[in-house]
This record gives structure tokens, C-alpha cells and sequence, in this order.
């Protein structure tokens, strides 16, 4: 450590007094986790003035944690000599630039690290040590000693800001608090088909009709027929805006990426320049969500265009990446342009796919040649990947794990752990969705290696990212409440090292963490006491087990619909269909969270054999194949919790076996027909019953296409002694042209089976 260089560089004194105390290990709650941390004996009391020393390479740091001290404790600052010090110092003997050591001594605080990085998140870290500002009787901070650093590089969240736009004030409160978690990439998702959000001066419709859409579609996506607002919607950053984002995001040590989506997810500019497209007909900017067949056509004056608009993205913001889309691009107008069909041929592709592919080399080239490199959504894989390209790989990780065998390099933002736009409770009263599930604990478990890579393939694993898709989030509030704690359970994922997974180790700090959320006014998801059940299955004895994320306050229950009363300490026993509410407590009986309800349906299924001939996704299979059986049945408005089975583009045989013959009326169950998430419900259902007599008695019921969220089903059969049935669920096929998916094979849901 070099102490001699230091410059006498800010003059602190801060008046506070307390008594010395000493503080438990359970009190240090740094979210991420530290790599290493040891706590000491003794406190650092700010009741005497203090002298902040620093570096003038980390000047920018110790301004900042000035300016926070300033802010949020009101701390009058006096140029008086102290005795005790906080010293930032560079250490050249640290390898990484994001690593830190932050040592916390009765008489000073020392930082150090490589550069302005590491001692930025020192001082993120030695924020969370200190008390809330609401809490200032007991300013002291527990000796200890903490080395850090990073087990990813890329530690991204992303902002869709076309669907909905966001104030820049909201921009960076967002990056601020990206920051504070120690993430380092802003993924700014500046255009798309229902507004393009970002002042290009060279073509000023983009600002006058790509910006704007003339109303929004009201309500889900599923909900038919669609309804609009009326009302227009939009705006767009200009480009001093930008800058100042970017220079905000630079003194929070955040990269920002800025998105230009391309060839698809055009809409908005091609409304503002129809020659942009292959049919050059008007369209108007998109007023509703999904994926539509206006793309760039790959014409000499598109590239010029999208060339000039990088001219201008480049000189905003200075980071490595600039983020090209590449996702969701229909190959339907391109098939159908004589224009692209000439391409196709002068240059010797294979198909469409290949003229993504050209189009994307094309312009990495030229990004390329400014001194930048692209990333692209995993869809440039489809007809060969740029020389150059960083994959982001969304539709699982299959993209990921090709692209780094490959030699690329990947980031992982996989739907099934990645995408906080999906619902993060099995709550009814949620507020409205695109779909499916990640709650908290899964976001915790992600490991960003996929399976299937050598230990060298995953070093082209950069990290991973949040995305967070904004079409049912109109408002910033809401971008808080689906964007948080989820982010904060992925900053460690990506932060911290593995050796340290504990979930419950987690929320217990997250309930410390959540209380500086409420002071910086975030509206964050608080599931931390919402109860969640589970049926178990003990040798057919059933019995219904509660539990809550934190186990800092009693659940208490009731089975008669009565306001939860009971005091919960073990399973319930379920020998009758009945109806659990639920409850967590503090000691003034005020609820923490919302009343859980479930209704158990004890009917002749539950408790039986059975086995399905296909896997369920991986991504829908959170209850296994006995959900299909366990008297639940799944969420009337999501089909990713654990009640639901998914399958993607298969039939499939469900058999259920009974232990004892049993006397069947009916058979009823339900699909998920969520046509825009591309789920159909089966055309065709086919039944074998397997008798006690040893008849087997088979059929065949043609279901007619319908437009519900939800499509029921229902079996009659005259009342049989049944020892056995196959359920035959065909899948519905291809999804046809015109359709979200189309081409695609559908999904089948299917929801609990109840046997009467
Ligand atoms: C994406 O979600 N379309 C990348
Ligand atoms: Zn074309």
C-alpha cells in the first residue's frame, strides 16, 4: 500500500454521538454478498470530526460519497483537522479493476483498490454499513475488514423505453439504482414498433411521427376483441438528454448499451419513412404489442439510413457495445419483395435467414469501423453469426451455448430466470402482466454457465441481464415494482461467489435492504411475507404445508373461510376438499402481506399414479407431473406457476392409475388458449379407459378452435369401474400466417385433470 502520494483532499467533520456497542455478523446485510468478509471488534463512531483523504485518481469516488453523506444526513461539513480518516487509496498490486478492500478501523476507514471503479463499489458497500438515515441515534459502523470483487463482468439490467417512455429523472434513478447493487451496464432499448425513442438529427420524422403513436391498446393482449385508449402517447430523449444520461451513468461506474433494433421491430421508423420498408406503404407507428412484418428491407439507401443513425448513436455514447436487435424479425415481407429475392440470389444466400445474417455482418462491419463492437438478441445465430458479434441469448440458453462453442462471447438472459416482465407472485391481485412466473427465489438460483460448456467455452460467458419489457408497465412505479427485488436477487447472482448461496440468508439481508428502498421512495415488490402452500403427498396420507420467504413472523391460517386465526406450526391435514386461508402476522396482528387463499378439491385423481410420455419445458414444469393430480388447480390468468404443465409442439399421453378401481363420471379439465404467447388449445382429445373387467373402452373428441384465455373440458362417462385411462392431448399444430408465432409449432397448457 503506497501511503505517501496522498493528497489532503476533502475535509470532513461530522458531529455524531453514541455509545460504543458492538455490532453481530448477522448485521452486516451487503447486498451482493462479499466475497470475503471479516468482522472485527470495536466500531468506527462518527462523533468526532473526520477527515475524508483521498487519491486524486478516485476524487470522482470520495466527491460522490460527500455529496451522499451530505444529502441523506444532513452532515454540515466543517475544514477542521479530524483524527480519524477515510482514506481512498490506489492499490496498483490489485488485479481487477472492480475489485476493492475496504478496511473499517475504531480510528479510520480505509478503500483501496485499482481504480475509480473498485473504490466506488467500496463505498457502496460501506453505505449499506452505515445506519438509515431514519435511524441516526446509533452512527456507528462495525470494524471489519472485506475483500470484493466481481465473479462476472457484465452485470446488466435493461430498459424497454419504446412501449412505454420514461422520464430522464426516472433514467437515473434506475442506473443509480443499478449501481448501488454493483451493476455496471444500462441496456437502454431505445426503438421500437410503438415508438422510437431517440433524437436522430439527420432525419427529423423520427422525432415528429416515430416518437408518437396515435393510442394504445388497453387491457391484455389475450383479452379479444382489443380496445385502444384513444389517446396519443410518446416522446423521445434528445440528444442532450443523452448525454446527460451517460455522463450521470459514468459517476455511478455504469456503461450504458444503446439498442437500434434491427431489421425487425422497425414499425415506428418505417411509419416515419415508408421507403425504409419493401412495400413502401404507409403503416403508422404500432399501437399495439406482439411482432410484426414491417422490417427494414435490406436496400442500398436502408444501410444509409441505419448508417447515419449509428453516425449518431456512436458519437453519444462512448461504451464498447451498441446493441443491434436482431430479434423477432418475420421473414414474411422479405419472401414476398422482389427486391430482397434478388439479393438473395445476387449474393448468394440460402434463404431469408441468410439475408438476416448478411444484413447483420453488414452493419457490424460498419459498426465495426467506427471502433465499436455489436451485440445481437440470439436470433443472429439463424443463418450464420457476424465475425465479431456478442450474443445475448433470450429464448433460453441453447443460443448461448452455441455461440461460445462458437468462440463468441455471450450474455445470458434467458425468459425462464431473466425477464421481469413476468409475474413474480402466485397472487391473483397482481397488477396485470405479459405472463408467465420468475419469482424472487428463482431469479436467486440462476447460475448464468449453462450446461453443456467447457470450462474454456464459459469464459466467453460475460454475465447475465435483466430485461425488463415494458408493455404492461405504463407507469415508473411499476417499473420499480417488477423490476425490484428481482434485480437485487440477480446482482448476486452475478456479484457474489456461488460458495455463498443461501436464500434465506438473502432475504434476510433483502428485508434490511428493502428499508433503504423506502427511504430512496422505490416501489419495489414486497413478497418477503406473502404465504405460499404446497400439497404433500406423504404415502397417500395428504397433508398442506405453509411457509413464507422470511421466517421472522408467524403464518397464522384458518380452513372455513374465516379470517386466518390459527397459529400454523405443522402441515394441515387435507382428508376433505377444503379452503386455506392464510396469513403472516407481526405482534400487533397487523398482516405483512396479502391473505392467501386456496381451494383444495379432493377428487378421485388425487392421490393416484401418474405418468406422461413427453417431458414437460423445463421452464413449465414447476409442480411436475403430479400438479396434474394434486386437487390445485393452476392461476386463472398465468399458466407459468406450478400448477400448469407446458409442452412445446407435441402431443402428449397422460395415464393415471388408481390403486383401486374407481367408479368416474366425469373428467374435466382446462388449456390455456393464450394465442399470443403463441399456447393453443388442443383441436383433438382421445381417451382409453382400462376396466376392471378388462374392456378397454377408447375415444375421440374433436374440439372446436375457440378464442377464450381459457378453454374447459369435460368428459362424461356412464359411471365404470376404471383401474386405468390415457389421456391423449394432441397438439394444435402450426401456428397459421397472420398469428403471433406463425409458422412455429403451438404450446399446449394443460391444467389440473379432475376425476369425479
Ligand atoms: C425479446 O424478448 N424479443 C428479445
Ligand atoms: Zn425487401
Amino acid at each position: 500500500m503506497k501511503h505517501s502520494n496522498f493528497l489532503l483532499y476533502l475535509i470532513i467533520s461530522l458531529f455524531f454521538s453514541c455509545s460504543q456497542d458492538t455490532i453481530q455478523q448477522k448485521e452486516i446485510g451487503i447486498i451482493p454478498k462479499p466475497l470475503f468478509q471479516e468482522l472485527d471488534k470495536g466500531v468506527f463512531i462518527m462523533d468526532e470530526k473526520v477527515l475524508l483523504v483521498s487519491d486524486p485518481k478516485l476524487s470522482e469516488v470520495s466527491d460522490y460519497f460527500k455529496i451522499y453523506l451530505e444529502e441523506n444526513y444532513q452532515i454540515e461539513f466543517n475544514a477542521q483537522k479530524g483524527i480519524k480518516k477515510i482514506i481512498f487509496t490506489i492499490n496498483d498490486t490489485i488485479p481487477n479493476e472492480e475489485e476493492y478492500e475496504l478496511k473499517i478501523e475504531e480510528e479510520n476507514i480505509f478503500i483501496e483498490s485499482k481504480n475509480a471503479r473498485g473504490a466506488f463499489y467500496a463505498v457502496q458497500s460501506l453505505i449499506q454499513l452505515l445506519p438509515l438515515p431514519s435511524d441516526l441515534n446509533s452512527f456507528k459502523i462495525p470494524c471489519l475488514r472485506i475483500k470484493d470483487q466481481p465473479q462476472f463482468t457484465y452485470r446488466g439490467m435493461h430498459l424497454d423505453v419504446g412501449r412505454h417512455f420514461f422520464s430522464v429523472d426516472f433514467i437515473k434513478k434506475y442506473i443509480d439504482l443499478m449501481a448501488k447493487l454493483k451493476m455496471n451496464t444500462f441496456h437502454w432499448h431505445l426503438t421500437e414498433d410503438q415508438g422510437w425513442r431517440i433524437e436522430i438529427k439527420k432525419y427529423p420524422k423520427l422525432q415528429e411521427i416515430a416518437a408518437y403513436r396515435k393510442e394504445t391498446l388497453i387491457g391484455h393482449y389475450n383479452d379479444q376483441p382489443h380496445q385502444f385508449d384513444g389517446k396519443p402517447y410518446g416522446g423521445f430523449y434528445t440528444q442532450e438528454q443523452i448525454k446527460e444520461v451517460v455522463a450521470y451513468a459514468k459517476t455511478r461506474q455504469v456503461t450504458i448499451i444503446p439498442e437500434i433494433e434491427m431489421p425487425g421491430h422497425s414499425q415506428a421508423a418505417i411509419a416515419a419513412y415508408p421507403e425504409l420498408g419493401c412495400t413502401g406503404e404507409q403503416v403508422e407507428v404500432a399501437t399495439k404489442w406482439g411482432v410484426f412484418d414491417e422490417v427494414y428491407c435490406p436496400k442500398e439507401s436502408t444501410f444509409k439510413f441505419l448508417e447515419d443513425v449509428i453516425d449518431e448513436v456512436v458519437s453519444l455514447f462512448p461504451g464498447k457495445y451498441i446493441h443491434i436487435g436482431g430479434d423477432e424479425a418475420p421473414k414474411t415481407n422479405w419472401k414476398n419483395c422482389e427486391y430482397c429475392q434478388k439479393l438473395i440470389r445476387k449474393e448468394g444466400l440460402e434463404d431469408e435467414h441468410g439475408l438476416q445474417s448478411y444484413f447483420i455482418t453488414r452493419m457490424e462491419k460498419y459498426i465495426n469501423s467506427k471502433g465499436k463492437q455489436i451485440i445481437g438478441w440470439d436470433e443472429i445465430l439463424e443463418g450464420g453469426l457476424a465475425p465479431n458479434a456478442t450474443v445475448m441469448s433470450w429464448r433460453g440458453t441453447k443460443g448461448a451455448v452455441q455461440a461460445a462453442k462458437e468462440g463468441h462471447d455471450v450474455i445470458l438472459t434467458p425468459g425462464s430466470h431473466c425477464y421481469f416482465d413476468h409475474y413474480q407472485s402466485e397472487n391473483e391481485n397482481e397488477p396485470l402482466a405479459i405472463g408467465g412466473f420468475l419469482p424472487l427465489e428463482k431469479v436467486y438460483h440462476f447460475n448464468p454457465i449453462p450446461e453443456g460448456l467447457t470450462d474454456k467455452e464459459a469464459k466467453h460467458v460475460l454475465g447475465a441481464q435483466g430485461n425488463v419489457w415494458t408493455e404492461y408497465m405504463q407507469t415508473e412505479k411499476q417499473v420499480e415494482y417488477m423490476a425490484f427485488p428481482r434485480a437485487i436477487a440477480l446482482s448476486e447472482v452475478l456479484w457474489s461467489s456461488p460458495k455463498h448461496k443461501n436464500y434465506s440468508d438473502f432475504i434476510h439481508r433483502l428485508e434490511q435492504y428493502q428499508k433503504r428502498l423506502d427511504q430512496l421512495e422505490v416501489n419495489y415488490a414486497n413478497h418477503i411475507y406473502s404465504v405460499k402452500g404446497e400439497l404433500i403427498n406423504s404415502k397417500g396420507n395428504l397433508a398442506y404445508q405453509l411457509s413464507t420467504t422470511s421466517s421472522s413472523y408467524p403464518i397464522y391460517y384458518s380452513t372455513d373461510k374465516s379470517f386466518p386465526s390459527k397459529l400454523y406450526s405443522t402441515p394441515i391435514t387435507v382428508d376433505t376438499s377444503m379452503h386455506i386461508k392464510a396469513v403472516v402476522l407481526d405482534s400487533k396482528e397487523t398482516p405483512l402481506g396479502a391473505v392467501f387463499q386456496q381451494k383444495i378439491n379432493l377428487h378421485k385423481g388425487v392421490g393416484a399414479t401418474i405418468a406422461i410420455d413427453k417431458e414437460p419445458h423445463p421452464a413449465y414444469n414447476a409442480g411436475g407431473k403430479n400438479a396434474l393430480i394434486n386437487g390445485i388447480s393452476g392461476n386463472n390468468k398465468r399458466y407459468g406457476d406450478k400448477e400448469w404443465l407446458g409442452f412445446s409442439g407435441e402431443d402428449i399421453i397422460v395415464t393415471i392409475e388408481f390403486d383401486n378401481p374407481k367408479n368416474i363420471k366425469t373428467i374435466s379439465t382446462r388449456f390455456y388458449n393464450g394465442k399470443g404467447q403463441w399456447i393453443y388449445a388442443p383441436n383433438e382429445i382421445g381417451f382409453s379407459f382400462y376396466l376392471e373387467d378388462g374392456k378397454t373402452v377408447n375415444d375421440i373428441t374433436i374440439l372446436e378452435e375457440k378464442n377464450n384465455l381459457l378453454v374447459n373440458y369435460s368428459y362424461e362417462l356412464k359411471s365404470t369401474a376404471v383401474k386405468k385411462l390415457d389421456i391423449i392431448v394432441k397438439n394444435y399444430g402450426t401456428i397459421p400466417e397472420g398469428k403471433q408465432g406463425a409458422g412455429h409449432k403451438a404450446w399446449t397448457f394443460i391444467d389440473e385433470i379432475i376425476i369425479e
